[in-house]
């Protein structure tokens, strides 16, 4: 595969709780892969840019309101109308480093008390990732930090939930970072693991599926 020049890039998630950093991360390990001549999109979601997007942010900004089930199912097509595009990208040899993904939608919403197995049906078929990040800090340590920004999960109680749904659905392929570290020493941390899982791709690993 390396020999033919068609080597693929990597699909690697970040995820935790709100204020966790993932953000700031997600933008530092960009120009950091690109430096080392990686061909790196930086995404994330909910994409707001989509018809589908807007109707989220719609709701996360309490300018609307939908039954949980809803939304879930919106989170989720909000991820399908990208799939082909990740898949070209990431065929074409485009690592994407991704802000937020299925675990996302299934720890929010099994956190409002749907069941597990309902919330991650729609995923299914889904491009797995080829690393999960998660950037581990408390519910409370992560309310400490400037605030929530007012949006509608931003709250200790349900991030609270959000952890435990996160505790729940992790297995021992995820890399578990300490996000309560400074910046710098976790920027090193992820680095080392995207490069690691960028030369897992090149060097033939096949893209699979989410939770199937
Ligand atoms: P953001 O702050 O990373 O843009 O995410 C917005 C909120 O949406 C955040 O509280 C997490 C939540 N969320 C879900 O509930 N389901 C999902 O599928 C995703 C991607 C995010």
């Amino acid at each position: 595969n390396n020999s033919k020049g068609d080597s693929r890039g990597a699909l690697i998630v970040l995820e935790g709780l709100d204020r966790c950093g993932k953000t700031s991360q997600c933008s530092r390990l960009l120009p950091s892969l690109e430096g080392l001549g990686h061909s790196v999109e930086s995404w994330r979601f909910p994409d707001r840019n989509t018809g589908v997007g807007q109707m989220i942010s719609a709701y996360l900004s309490n300018q609307s309101q939908l039954d949980d089930r809803a939304i879930h199912l919106l989170f989720s097509a909000n991820r399908w109308e990208k799939r082909s595009l990740m898949e070209a990208k990431l065929k074409s040899g485009t690592t994407l480093i991704v802000d937020r993904y299925s675990y996302s939608g299934v720890a929010f919403s099994s956190a409002k008390g749907l069941d597990l197995q309902w919330c991650k049906a729609p995923e299914v078929g889904l491009l797995a990732p080829d690393l999960v990040v998660y950037l581990d800090i408390s519910p409370e340590k992560a309310a400490e930090r400037g605030g929530y920004g007012g949006e509608r999960y931003e709250q200790l109680e349900f991030q609270r939930k959000v952890a435990q749904s996160y505790h729940t659905l992790s297995d021992a392929s995820w890399k578990i970072v300490d996000a309560t570290l400074p910046i710098e020493d976790i920027e090193t941390q992820l680095k080392e693991m995207a490069v690691d899982c960028i030369n897992t791709c090149k060097n033939g690993k096949s893209l699979s599926h989410i939770w199937s």
